[in-house]
């Protein structure tokens, strides 16, 4: 299966041109699933808000819930390297918020690295974490929890302006101490560029082929969450319609009294 992988090792896979895989997971089930397929990061992710709670975005993520998930994800982790996402209000407020909040994520849930959105305005709570010894990945483009700011899930660094800006975004966050960053969401070309000049790996989604790595949501590309499809996603397996056929099958086995059949009743 391989050795553990550590940031060091993801730092590296860039230095060798070795693409680097990354999916979300929130429960020990599938983690174990994912880390045992051979994924090299788990993310935790704050789209749980999403696809796990039924929200019509993250905004109401606790940090308490994404400690729950992300010890439960952590449990079922051998080899992968497991992120949790720092949700919505738990870094912006102060350095001091973010340090401590971040700290609960190693503390009590087993996580080896933390994520958090934005780039110039959270560059010092990024150097804070990483300078207390918890290495931490960035996010520019389209950040969710910006999504009422940005007017819904748009495409980021269309403009000029617009594309200095997540250009420089992603720049303080290598500049903080970030050990890598996600791209969401924005031109191929940009994406290309930032990964060009940055030394530590992009991970992207709806970034393009250029990144270093790709993330997915996993209920997105299992084909699990159908009430908005964004255009990135590749849908590699129809796990709804497997679910759904087996449900119907245990509901006919009953009604029809042939299950439970003899091997599955004690005597
Ligand atoms: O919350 C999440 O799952 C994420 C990934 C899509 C990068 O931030």
């Amino acid at each position: 299966m391989g050795d553990k992988i550590t940031v060091p090792h993801i730092l590296k896979m860039k230095q060798r041109g070795e693409k680097i895989t990354c999916l979300t997971a929130y429960d020990y089930s599938l983690a174990r699933i994912l880390d045992q397929a051979g994924v090299e990061i788990l993310l935790v992710g704050d789209s749980l808000g999403c696809v796990v709670q039924g929200g019509p975005n993250t905004l109401s993520v606790t940090l308490d819930e994404m400690i729950y998930h992300t010890r439960a994800v952590a449990r079922g982790r051998k080899r992968a390297l497991v992120i949790g996402d720092m949700p919505f209000l738990s870094y912006q407020v102060s350095r001091e918020q973010a340090l401590q909040n971040a700290g609960r994520f190693f503390k009590e849930a087993g996580a080896e690295a933390i994520k958090v959105e934005g780039g110039v305005t959270v560059r010092d709570s990024i150097h804070a974490i990483v300078s207390a010894g918890m290495p931490v990945m960035g996010h520019v483009g389209l950040t969710p929890q910006s999504v009422h700011q940005f007017g819904g899930y748009k495409i980021q660094g269309r403009e000029q302006h617009r594309r200095e800006a997540v250009l420089r975004d992603a720049l303080a966050v290598e500049e903080a101490g970030a050990f890598a960053v996600v791209l969401e969401a924005m031109p191929l070309d940009l994406a290309q560029e930032i990964t060009e000049r940055l030394t530590i790996p992009t991970i992207g989604i709806g970034a393009g082929m250029h990144c270093d790595g790709q993330v997915l949501v996993i209920h997105d590309m299992l084909g699990l969450f159908e009430d908005f499809t964004p255009k990135f996603v590749k849908q590699f397996a129809d796990i709804k319609s497997a679910v759904s056929g087996a449900v119907k099958e245990f509901i006919s086995e009953v009604k029809e009294k042939s299950f439970p059949a003899e091997e599955h009743s004690f005597k």
